[in-house]
């Protein structure tokens, strides 16, 4: 719990929360923080507060038993070159902010185009075959150009709109893992199209099949045969590449023959269904139907890895893992601070220190500084949380799922 402490009291060590000071007022990176070293009392004692609130659970050292014979200043030379340091990166840190809104608006447009591209298809409208095709190969495209990577990834209920996420997500991690493998422009439009509509069988499903947390015997029978389903919908549309028409059938298949519909070993089952696979099960394991289940993405990995392995092509499932980093992009972390943020993109030269958004109630949530840790911050991360650990409000905040998960950069 926060307690109120005078300015003159505070030591190295201690944790301080500045949340009732407007962002842009004081001189520091982030409202709560843990006090580094002297100079960052001087910068408080700077802020001209007579008081500030401080956390004592998250402190490594205590207050001082009485006032230090220090002024409160409202000026130092100290803190002006650190409030030009803070302007400069405040700058950067928006810049960086409004190209993620940018990307975020684009991706907000594919949700869009998907979501009526897949109830065209469903309504048999011949039409949408070409829509289908010029929207994954737009996506296909981005792909192949040199494109880093930003992405958020976050768990939410199994709803109407999680299908057409979930249909994005796997037309963009398949992407991604294509584009490692080194798949030429032709493979790369089909595996797009192909992860865009591979689920497209599960809107005839009966109403809940396809989003009940827990389906009853009678309810996988049905839910199995969406691979077919799916097959059967594409072909009464004109012109669809059987390749694509393969992935929608194979999407289920394992390599170690227990998959579904038709129980497919290792070579009978096409390379871009294998990598569709692997898209497709790691986003189930995310996003989970049950949102209590889902798990934190490198737990999902990690889990795919040591008790899924075979169910997947060898060598494909060591490359995504290897993409995705360490801390794959959507993971929750706690930091050494005690903070609580979300990865939203990696560099894979450097997997331990990815950019994070970190909670604070401070400030709006579409407003959140985007932080490199290491070179803006120094936090580590110290742990993870899986989906279903995450407290209400600051999910809501981290969450961008309505807004961006998936996607590359421009
Ligand atoms: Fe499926």
């Amino acid at each position: 719990m926060l307690k109120e402490i005078s300015v003159k009291r505070l030591t190295v060590g201690m944790y301080v929360s500045l949340r009732e000071i407007p962002w842009f007022s004081h001189p520091f990176l982030l409202s709560n923080f843990e006090i580094r070293n002297r100079q960052e009392l001087r910068d408080i004692l700077a802020i001209g507060r007579a008081t500030v609130l401080y956390d004592p659970e998250k402190s490594h050292s205590a207050p001082l038993a009485e006032d230090r014979d220090v002024e409160i200043a409202n000026q130092s030379t100290g803190t002006v070159t650190k409030s030009r340091r803070k302007r400069e990166k405040a700058s950067e840190l928006r810049a960086r902010r409004a190209r993620f809104n940018e990307i975020r608006e684009e991706f907000g447009k594919g949700l869009g185009t998907s979501k009526w591209i897949l109830e065209a298809i469903k309504g048999g409208d011949p039409s949408a075959a070409e829509d289908a095709r010029r929207m994954a190969t737009a996506f296909g495209e981005k792909f192949l150009e040199d494109v880093s990577l930003a992405i958020q990834h976050i768990n939410l209920t199994s709803t109407d709109a999680g299908q057409h996420f979930h249909s994005l997500n796997v037309m963009t991690l398949s992407l991604m893992l294509g584009k490692q493998l080194g798949l030429s422009r032709e493979d790369m439009n089909t595996l797009s199209m192909g992860a865009l509509l591979h689920d497209v069988g599960q809107l005839l499903l009966p109403g809940g099949i396809a989003t009940s947390p827990k389906l009853s015997k009678a309810g996988w029978i049905l839910f199995k045969r969406h691979p077919m389903t799916g097959v059967q919908l594409l072909s009464r549309l004109p012109g669809i590449d059987p390749a694509v028409m393969k992935i929608v059938y194979q999407h289920h298949e394992q390599c170690d023959g227990r998959g579904y519909p038709k129980a497919l070993k290792g070579d009978a089952i096409a390379e871009l269904s294998k990598i569709v696979a692997i898209a497709d099960a790691y986003d189930r394991l995310v996003n989970a139907r049950d949102v209590t289940r889902g798990l934190a993405p490198h737990k999902a990995l990690a889990l795919m890895f040591t008790k899924k392995r075979k169910e997947f092509q060898e060598g494909y499932l060591e490359t995504f893992i290897k993409m995705l980093g360490v801390y794959p992009p959507g993971t929750v972390c706690r930091f050494n601070s005690g903070d609580v943020g979300v990865v939203v993109s990696v560099d894979p030269a450097n997997p331990l220190l990815p950019e994070v958004v970190i909670y604070d109630a401070n400030i709006p949530k579409y407003d959140a500084m985007i932080y490199r840790l290491g070179e803006d911050l120094d936090l580590t991360i110290t742990g993870t949380l899986n989906p279903g650990e995450i407290d209400r409000e600051v999910k809501g905040y981290l969450d961008s799922r309505s807004v961006v998960q998936y996607f590359p950069e421009h």
